[in-house]
């Protein structure tokens, strides 16, 4: 009678959970991908970040790299003095915004001293991006930073919040009136998870309790440093690239997967979306987290199916549906995923700028799939009346893939590194003509 009445109760609560967070799936060979439509005002633009392209860095990751014996990022894409040229892509490509990152180790090498000369390139690169018509987002702090800080503890200790603030305050004064676009801190959950859980990131250490007050600590840099810079100019839109990757259950009628998926959720997701919607982070007040943002970026690249036994790397196989494919990555194209992460994100009401999205693949043989897919979703999300104002796809170019090195090629442009020479890809076209739709 009882494991009668358990078995039930067992299966209501699957079934429940089934309904209440549904894992869509479409039918991809019936829809026309090219029935897209956006408003004149849509945002088409490409990202990247500093310590991927630049080259010849000295920073956390430079360090971490000769430590560990990772692939080295060196010259990487050499963009630091091809930027010129870089740009000129960036047009050819037809997007009328870019989003990089700032290089803090270049602007503050040494705790106490600044460099005036990289601070006016910065300068110099934006004015050129402007001149051709191309809006800069500008992100403060994508995973690298100065080896200085990082010996004081990074952001693992509260009190050097103080340095970061002082350093973006530093940047902003300097391009205010050129930028009004801002992310402060780029994936607050990959750098906490990859640094100081997954060993796979600088500094390298194995700590759920570091994890969890590192994310709280960029939580609290970030909401600092919004209100800094509000105060310096309160026009500005400031917001931060939050990486949505949705845990579903492996087996939808195992409960074991089910608790499994939600923790993982919500130590990816939702303690973030937590902490900036009632400022409340794992039993945590993070002060003035609430209403520190103008906009919410949005990376989103899979999903992942989730039981006790999920791997605890990046880079390997992951499990899948049937149907799905994998990507070079280890993980699947799930496109689906991308207008659930827009459903998730709309609850902190504010407009959503998708700030990432691509797909590792060598050969360009999946990124026009990818790209149509993905395209033709965030139409839908509009078409529903979400509010998504741009895509930035993740890359303009190959680039330095962090732990993975450079065999991750995620470009809408292939990078010949021993020549540097750059060349325009299929998918890159397939972009050029929706841009220019
Ligand atoms: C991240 C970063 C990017 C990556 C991109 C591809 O999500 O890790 O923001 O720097 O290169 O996402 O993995």
């Amino acid at each position: 009678m009882y494991l009668i009445a358990g078995l039930f109760l067992y299966a209501i609560i699957t079934v429940f959970l089934s309904k209440k967070y549904p894992e869509t799936h479409y039918d991809w060979e019936n829809i026309d991908c090219q029935d897209y439509q956006f408003p004149d005002n849509f945002t088409w633009g490409v990202a990247t970040a500093s310590h991927q392209i630049e080259g010849n860095n000295n920073n956390n990751w430079t360090d971490f790299e000769k430590r560990t014996g990772i692939e080295q990022s060196e010259g990487a894409c050499e963009h630091w003095t091809n930027w010129k040229q870089d740009f000129q892509l960036i047009q050819n490509l037809g997007v009328k915004s870019y989003r990089f990152s700032i290089e803090w180790s270049r602007i503050q090498p040494e705790k106490d001293s600044w460099n005036e000369d990289a601070l006016n390139q910065y300068c110099e690169m934006i004015d050129d991006l402007i001149s051709k018509g191309i809006k800069p987002m500008v992100t403060l702090h994508h995973f690298s930073h100065p080896i200085w800080f990082e010996e004081i503890g990074g952001f693992l200790n509260q009190e050097n919040i103080s340095h970061w603030t002082k350093y973006c305050k530093k940047v902003f004064s300097k391009l205010d009136g050129k930028v009004s676009d801002w992310c402060t801190v780029n994936e607050p959950e990959v750098f906490s998870i990859m640094g100081y859980y997954m060993k796979m990131f600088p500094p390298g250490k194995g700590s759920l309790f570091k994890t969890i007050k590192v994310m709280k600590n960029m939580l609290r840099a970030h909401s600092q440093t919004y209100r800094a810079l509000k105060e310096i100019n309160p026009k500005s839109r400031i917001g931060l690239a939050k990486n949505v990757t949705l845990f579903d259950p492996l087996r939808r009628w195992n409960l074991v997967h089910w608790i499994t998926a939600g923790a993982l959720n919500y130590i990816w997701n939702g303690a973030i979306i937590s902490a900036l919607a009632k400022g409340r982070m794992f039993g945590s007040k993070i002060s003035g987290a609430k209403n520190s943002f103008d906009f919410i970026g949005l990376n989103y690249y899979t999903h992942a199916l989730a039981s006790p036994f999920i791997p605890q790397k990046v880079g390997v196989q992951l499990p899948k549906r049937e149907h799905e494919i994998i990507t070079e990555f280890g993980y699947v194209m799930y496109a689906e995923g991308l207008e659930r992460s827009v459903k998730l994100l709309s609850k902190l009401n504010v407009p959503i700028e998708i700030t990432e999205n691509g797909v590792a693949d060598s050969n360009d043989s999946l990124r026009p799939i990818h790209l149509k897919r993905h395209v033709w979703c965030i139409s839908e999300m509009i078409k529903k009346g979400y509010d998504v104002r741009s895509y930035y796809h993740w890359s303009l170019m190959d680039n330095f893939e962090w732990a993975e090195g450079y065999k991750l090629r995620f470009g809408l442009y292939h990078v010949d590194y021993q020549t540097q020479e750059r060349t325009l890809k299929q998918s890159g076209k397939d972009y050029q003509k929706i841009v220019n739709s």
